[in-house]
């Protein structure tokens, strides 16, 4: 049995400089492991909540006298036990007392530890059935950002390029490929304008909506002939930001739901879009199913606020055939083990699934270890910045490390 001796949580800064927490878990073994969690801007509504009322500060309290003694000397092997743990001692439906933060640092440090202590990588720790570590996700990467990521550029959030080769270098190659191609064409096209950055290291521009799918398409097309990588455009709407009142607020016009869906599908057909995430409201169930029989069998249709990684909320997105994808993101839902219970229904439905960081990043790898393990579609995780290049990175070392696959996707 591998004891948790100790373990220790402490406030740390995310990639927005915003406070998080840290947790490391050491085993009497002496295998240990530290594991921070991220915090997304663009929060879903149904996503538990990161910290308590008092912030990290109150996070760190609660965890430190409550949790802490109750986590001592459980078995770093069994995850279930030491997430519903964390559980039973946060007593609310929505982890708002210990928050989603401490919980995932601490469930991930858990497993950390657990694979460092059988001298095995966290993929395998965390591997479904099935996955050997030789099949790898295509790679999602921001390239030009609006919305909440970037006050100024289009209302759309992410213009995002969806690189689908089964060689995980290659993928990241094309992704990143696109990703300077957009900045020298935006150069090229305003030679004055100072160009930013977003949260997640896509440009930002004060440009439209479409114009920046006009720069998006034609730059995955110049990267496939380039490279002859399949690179296609894909966008994250984050339709929930701009819902008011029934209506889809766009600067230059307001849609109805079916506008909407009608809107997004003539995108989908006329740019080519592959990777399609939260083109509506999070509540929209219904028009989600209506868009994914128009356009999911040319592009994944991803629900990200849709699901909040809840499996309840997936389980009602299966029943209507609401995506054909599902977006993961551990502290969504706190802990590892609900995170893989929703993964695990995802896979017993023929649901892709797409591992995702958040907007407010922390400089670490696991993440990649989270994507190779569920065996996801998609690992969805920023192309530019320490905290994003920590895992390609570290993807592209698992790619070598299993030689990659020759799998024709
Ligand atoms: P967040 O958003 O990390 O800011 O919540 C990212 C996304 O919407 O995918
Ligand atoms: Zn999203």
């Amino acid at each position: 049995m591998s004891r948790i001796q100790s373990v220790r949580v402490d406030q740390i800064y995310d990639s927005r400089g915003k406070a998080t927490i840290e947790a490391e878990v050491v085993l009497e073994s002496g295998a240990h492991a530290r594991a921070g969690a991220p915090s997304g801007a663009s929060t879903g509504a149904h996503e538990v909540a990161a910290f308590p009322k008092g912030g990290v500060s109150a996070a760190l309290t609660t965890v430190r006298q409550r949790l802490v003694p109750a986590l001592l000397g459980l078995d770093a092997g069994d995850q279930a036990s030491v997430d519903s743990t964390i559980h039973a001692i946060d007593g609310t439906p929505d982890l708002s007392q210990v928050g989603g933060n401490s919980a995932t640092a601490l469930s991930v440090a858990t497993a950390m530890a657990f694979a460092l202590e059988r001298g095995e990588p966290l993929w395998k720790v965390l591997a479904r059935p099935g996955v050997d570590g030789r099949k790898f996700p295509a790679i999602v990467g921001n390239c030009l950002n609006g919305g909440r990521h970037a006050i100024g550029g289009p209302d759309i959030q992410e213009f995002i390029a969806y690189a689908d080769d089964a060689d995980p270098a290659r993928s990241i190659q094309a992704a990143l490929r696109v990703h300077a191609i957009i900045g020298e064409e935006l150069h090229h096209r305003y030679p004055t304008v100072a160009l930013g950055r977003g949260d997640e290291g896509g440009w930002v521009a004060a440009i439209g909506n479409v114009e920046a799918l006009e720069f998006l398409s034609e730059a995955c097309a110049q990267t496939r002939d380039e490279l002859h990588i399949p690179v296609y455009p894909g966008l994250d709407l984050a339709a929930s930001e701009f819902f008011e009142a029934g209506n889809y607020r766009y600067h230059d016009r307001t849609l109805d739901s079916p506008g909407q869906v009608a809107f997004v599908a003539e995108l989908v057909d006329q740019y080519g879009i592959r990777y399609l995430e939260d083109p509506l409201d999070e509540e929209a169930f219904e028009p989600f199913a209506e868009l994914t029989r128009a356009v999911g069998s040319r592009t994944l249709v991803v629900g990200d606020d849709l699901y909040a990684t809840n499996v309840s909320r997936l389980r009602r997105g299966i029943d209507l055939a609401s995506t054909n994808a599902v977006l993961i993101k551990v502290n969504q839902v706190g802990t590892l083990t609900d995170t893989l219970r929703t993964v695990d229904l995802a896979g017993s439905k023929g649901i892709a699934t797409v591992t995702s960081h958040r907007s407010g990043e922390v400089p670490e790898s696991w993440l990649a270890h989270v994507a190779v393990g569920t065996g996801a579609r998609a690992l969805k995780c920023g192309l530019l910045g320490g905290e994003r290049m920590a895992k390609l990175n570290e993807l592209l070392r698992l790619g070598r490390a299993t030689g990659g696959t020759t799998d024709a996707r």
